[in-house]
């Protein structure tokens, strides 16, 4: 079992730290906030992520989980260091590389035997052989350093199961001896593993991002398609995922992605692209198309009522997806921020990203503590995000309680025919719109 530094507990660096325990390795995790160390010494993860904390616990108990803010202490006699720190967005869309490059001189500085850095930060092509110079030229001893670069294709909200159920890792490296090494560390894991030279691997983790988010993006403008020509997304959906050249998976359509990942990579990847002087054009048009879809509710409700002014509109759902409290570029903040600005009331619901929401949605929304308390009182509910409890949205609430009696569902939480039994007006995504029947008595 190897002796192991992961620098940065963000999602990628805590669930990679933990899960590396798990498998028995030696682990210790690094990061710059005391208050963060202190609380994750105790098993208390910073992020909510299903079964994390059980596995933190375990592994702190059994000696092999090790949390500290000290840089000398966390990497003297370790065979690998992980690099897990943030590469946020920088305002003309390219990565800020400012965590890294801190980090690779703090290894050069206190490294006393030979160490292989492993890059687990989605970085620009190119990145690995920058970080390996950096650590060269400031290393205060002797000693050999190797670069690998292993791209983190975990999920948020299933990152623990990603981990140790993923499709493959992939190891990057122009070393065969780092390469080796990274396989070993790995092989516990029973993933199928991937070896490539270290450009490519960096590549692969764009290109699926990339490639991901335009399949979505696809879906969702084949959906706008099925709407305006009263066929059946889910069917259509079906019909070509049966495919296997397309595949099934990720062609649900809905108010288009959000998250720390989707929008923040294929901005980069055009940036990247731009940089050797070349436009790449699809993705310019997925990105914009996907800015367009996030407010697509807005444009539905708007087209029906006319005008939403004095409205008030409930929304279920507030976090990028379900199973997260990850507000970063969620559609709702595009969808509140339209919405007040044509005139209407904003109440929102989530199970648990409404202190995150609160941070970052316009001031004037206002917040319910249940699904129930959004609905009541309410002109138009809008469903966010598909939530489990949200899926479970009695649907006489909409008739009994709500002056429209209409549901906008961006998530296409219900069939059709459930709706249509409830007598309630349902807009959907990619399929007909159902009317409410009047029943005169
Ligand atoms: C994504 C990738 O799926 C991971 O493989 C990758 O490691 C991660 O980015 C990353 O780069 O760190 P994540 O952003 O956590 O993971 O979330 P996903 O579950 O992939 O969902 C992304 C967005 O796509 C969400 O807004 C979701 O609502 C949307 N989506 C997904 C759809 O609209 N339709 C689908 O069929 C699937």
């Amino acid at each position: 079992m190897k002796k192991i530094a992961v620098v940065g507990t963000g999602y990628v660096g805590l669930v990679t730290g933990v899960a590396l325990s798990e498998i028995g390795h030696h682990v210790t995790c690094i990061d710059i906030d005391e208050a963060k160390v202190a609380r994750m010494q105790k098993g208390e993860s910073p992020i909510y992520e299903p079964g994390l904390d059980e596995m933190m616990t375990r592994n702190i108990e059994a000696g092999r989980l090790h949390f500290t803010t000290i840089h000398q202490e966390g990497f003297v006699g370790k065979d690998v260091a992980y690099i897990a720190v943030g590469t946020p967005e920088l305002e003309d869309g390219t990565a800020d590389l400012r965590f890294i490059e801190s980090v690779a001189k703090d290894i050069a500085k206190n490294i006393t035997s030979g160490i292989t850095v492993v890059t687990k930060s989605t970085v620009p092509v190119g990145t690995n052989d920058y970080i390996l110079g950096l650590v060269n030229d400031q290393l205060v001893n002797d000693v050999k350093v190797e670069i690998v670069s292993n791209p983190e294709f975990l999920r948020e909200g299933s990152a623990i199961y990603d981990a140790f159920n993923g499709d493959r890792i992939v190891i990057g490296s122009d070393s065969e001896k780092a390469a080796t090494l990274l396989e070993e560390i790995n092989k516990p894991f029973g993933i199928h593993i991937y070896k490539t030279d270290v450009r490519s691997a960096e590549m692969i983790k764009y290109a699926a991002n990339a490639f991901l988010a335009t399949k979505i993006t696809y879906i969702n403008e084949i959906s706008n398609l099925c709407e305006r020509l009263g066929a059946n997304i889910v069917d259509v959906a079906k019909g070509i995922g049966l495919d296997d050249r397309i595949g099934k998976h990720f062609l649900r359509p809905g108010i288009g992605y959000g998250g720390s990942c989707f929008p923040k990579d294929t901005s980069a990847l055009v940036k990247i692209a731009k940089a050797v002087d070349y436009d790449f054009n699809l993705l310019q048009a997925v990105i914009h198309t996907n800015e367009k879809q996030q407010t697509s509710l807005v444009d539905k409700a708007e087209k029906r009522f006319g005008s939403l002014e004095g409205k008030r509109v409930a929304l279920l759902g507030l976090a990028f997806k379900p199973n997260t409290d990850d507000m970063r570029e969620a559609p709702s903040i595009a969808v509140s921020q339209r919405l007040i600005e044509s005139g209407a009331s904003v109440v929102g619901y989530d199970p648990i990203a409404i202190d995150n929401a609160r941070r970052i949605l316009p001031g004037a929304v206002e917040y319910a503590s249940s699904v129930e308390e959004a609905v009541k009182g309410s002109d138009i509910v809008f469903i966010l995000t598909e939530w489990d409890e949200v899926k479970a949205l009695d649907l006489s609430l909409i008739k009994d309680h709500t002056t429209s009696k209409t549901l906008f569902d961006g998530r296409n939480c219900f069939d059709l025919d459930t709706v249509k039994e409830a007598n309630i007006e349902y807009h959907s995504m990619g399929r007909v719109s159902v009317e409410r029947v009047e029943i005169l008595v």
